[in-house]
C-alpha cells in the first residue's frame, strides 16, 4: 500500500508534494509520516478522476455514436431531400405538360363550341334568315331598301337559296305586315288550277265547281301576294296577271264581274327569265313588269362562310324537333361542309343536318353523307357559269337521277338527295323533259 503510495502518487501528483519535500529537505532520504487525511482525500480524488475519465470515454463514446448517428439521418434526409427535389421536377413538368394538354383541349371545344353559340350570331342575322357573308348582307340591304314601298319584287336564285324566307322578310319589314302574305306556288299546281287559284271561279265556272272561290288576290288585297316559281307559269296566264300588276284588275273564272284589288307582289324564279323569253316561254312585257326592283340570292357555294352559322341554326333547330342534344360540330364535319358545292343550296344542307342530328350518337354532330370532293365541284362550278339556271337545274336532276338509279322516292331516292317532294321532282322532269 504504501509503496504504492511512494513510488506512484508523487510521480503522478508531483507538484503538492514538492512544496513539501523542500521546506523539510530531500524527500528520498528522509521518510515522512503520512497525512491520512490527505491521502484518503487524494485516492478519492484519484477515484473521482478515473471516474471521470470513464465518464468522459463513454460521452465521448455515446458523443461519437450520436455524432455517427447524426450523420447518417442527415445523409438519408439530404438523399431523401434530392430525391424529393427530383420528383417535384418531375411533378412539375408533367404538371405543364398537363396544362399544355387542357388548354389545347380548351381551345379546340371553343373552336368547336363557337358555332352553337348562337345568341351572338343572331345579331348578325336578319329576322329568321341566317347568314352574315357579303353576298347575304347585299340581299338584306336591297330588302331593306325596298320592304316599306309597294314596289314589285323579283327574286332571283337557284333551287333552294331562301326565296321563299327572303319573301316572308320583304313581306313583313312592309306596311302589310298585319296581314297574312298569300302564296301562289306555281310548279305545284297544274296549269288549269293556277288560274281559279289566283282569280277564283264563280259557282258552275267548270264541272265539279259547285260553289264560289274566292282566288288569291282577292285574299291578299291590301297585302302581299307572293308569286312563287313565276317561270313556271302558263303563257296565257301570264297575260291575265300582266293586268293585274298594270290596272288591278280582273275577272274570276266563269263571271263577269271586275274585281279590283290592291296588291303588292312579290315574284320569284330560279329560272333565267331573259332566256326564257328568248325562247318564247315568258312575256316580256310581263317581265319588265316583274323585273322592277330584283334582288338576286347568291349560291351557297358563293358563301361558305355562312355554312357554320347555318349548321349551328339547323342543328339546334333539329335538336328542338327531335329531342336530341347536340352540342358541338367538329372542324372536320365543318370543313367537308364548307367543301361542297351544294347544288340543292341551303335546302340540301338542311336536310343534310337534319339526317345527321337524327343519326348522330352522343353529343358531337356525325354527318354520314359522302360529298363530290371539291376539286369535282370547282370544275362543276366552272362549267355551270356559262349556263342558264334551268340549265344547270335540268343537268343537276339527271346527273342525281342516274347516280340513284332513277330511283324518285325514298330514303336513297333522288328527290331527298334534291330536297324536292317526289311530285315536284316529277313535275320538274316532265317540264324538261327528262326521262329514263
Ligand atoms: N339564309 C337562310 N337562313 C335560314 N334558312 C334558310 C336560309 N335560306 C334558306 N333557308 C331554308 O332553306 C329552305 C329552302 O329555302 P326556300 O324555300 O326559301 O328556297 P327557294 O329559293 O324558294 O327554293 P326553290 O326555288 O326551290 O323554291 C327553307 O326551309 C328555308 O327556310
Ligand atoms: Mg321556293
Amino acid at each position: 500500500h504504501r509503496r504504492f503510495l511512494r513510488r506512484d502518487v508523487p510521480a503522478r501528483r508531483p507538484a503538492p508534494l514538492r512544496g513539501r519535500h523542500r521546506r523539510r529537505g530531500d524527500p528520498s532520504l528522509r521518510p515522512e509520516p503520512f497525512d491520512l487525511v490527505e491521502v484518503q482525500t487524494r485516492i478519492h480524488n484519484l477515484l473521482e478522476v478515473r471516474l471521470l475519465y470513464k465518464k468522459i470515454e463513454n460521452y465521448n463514446k455515446v458523443l461519437e455514436q450520436t455524432v455517427q448517428e447524426r450523420t447518417g439521418e442527415l445523409l438519408r434526409a439530404n438523399e431523401q431531400l434530392s430525391q424529393e427535389i427530383e420528383e417535384r421536377k418531375g411533378a412539375e413538368k408533367s404538371l405543364q405538360s398537363a396544362y399544355a394538354e387542357i388548354k389545347q383541349l380548351k381551345d379546340r371545344f371553343q373552336a368547336e363550341n363557337i358555332y352553337l353559340q348562337q345568341d351572338i350570331d343572331r345579331e348578325f342575322n336578319f329576322g329568321e334568315i341566317i347568314g352574315r357573308s357579303n353576298a347575304l348582307v347585299q340581299v338584306f340591304f336591297r330588302v331593306e331598301q325596298v320592304a316599306p314601298q309597294d314596289t314589285t319584287v323579283l327574286l332571283l336564285g337557284e333551287t333552294g337559296t331562301g326565296k321563299g324566307v327572303v319573301a316572308r322578310a320583304i313581306h313583313s319589314r312592309s306596311a302589310h305586315k298585319d296581314r297574312p302574305m298569300v302564296t301562289v306556288n306555281c310548279t305545284a299546281l297544274p296549269a288549269n288550277l293556277i288560274e281559279s287559284e289566283l282569280f277564283g271561279r264563280e259557282k258552275g265556272a267548270f264541272t265539279g265547281s259547285d260553289a264560289r272561290q274566292m282566288g288569291r288576290f282577292e285574299l291578299a288585297d291590301n297585302g302581299t301576294l307572293f308569286l312563287d316559281e313565276i317561270g313556271e307559269m302558263p303563257m296565257d296566264l301570264q297575260t291575265k296577271l300582266l293586268r293585274v300588276i298594270q290596272d288591278g284588275e280582273f275577272e274570276r273564272l266563269g263571271g263577269p264581274k271586275t274585281i279590283k284589288v290592291n296588291v303588292r307582289i312579290i315574284a320569284s324564279t330560279n329560272r333565267n327569265l331573259e332566256e326564257e323569253i328568248r325562247k318564247g316561254r315568258f312575256r316580256e312585257d310581263l317581265f319588265y313588269r316583274l323585273n322592277v326592283f330584283p334582288i338576286t340570292i347568291p349560291p351557297l357555294r358563293q358563301r361558305k362562310e355562312d355554312i357554320p352559322l347555318l349548321v349551328n341554326f339547323f342543328v339546334a333547330k333539329f335538336n328542338k324537333k327531335t329531342g336530341k342534344k347536340i352540342e358541338t360540330v367538329s372542324k372536320d364535319t365543318l370543313n367537308t361542309l364548307q367543301d361542297y358545292h351544294w347544288p340543292g343550296n341551303v335546302r340540301e344542307l338542311e336536310s343534310v343536318i337534319e339526317r345527321a342530328v337524327i343519326t348522330s350518337q352522343g353529343t358531337a354532330l356525325q354527318v354520314l353523307d359522302r360529298f363530290e370532293n371539291s376539286r369535282k365541284a370547282g370544275e362543276q362550278e366552272a362549267r355551270d357559269d356559262g349556263k342558264a339556271l334551268g340549265e344547270m337545274e335540268h343537268d343537276y336532276i339527271l346527273q342525281v337521277l342516274q347516280k340513284t338509279g332513277w330511283r324518285i322516292e325514298g330514303e336513297t331516292g333522288a328527290a331527298v338527295i334534291l330536297g324536292l317532294n317526289p311530285s315536284t321532282l316529277r313535275g320538274r322532269m316532265r317540264k324538261y323533259g327528262i326521262r329514263r
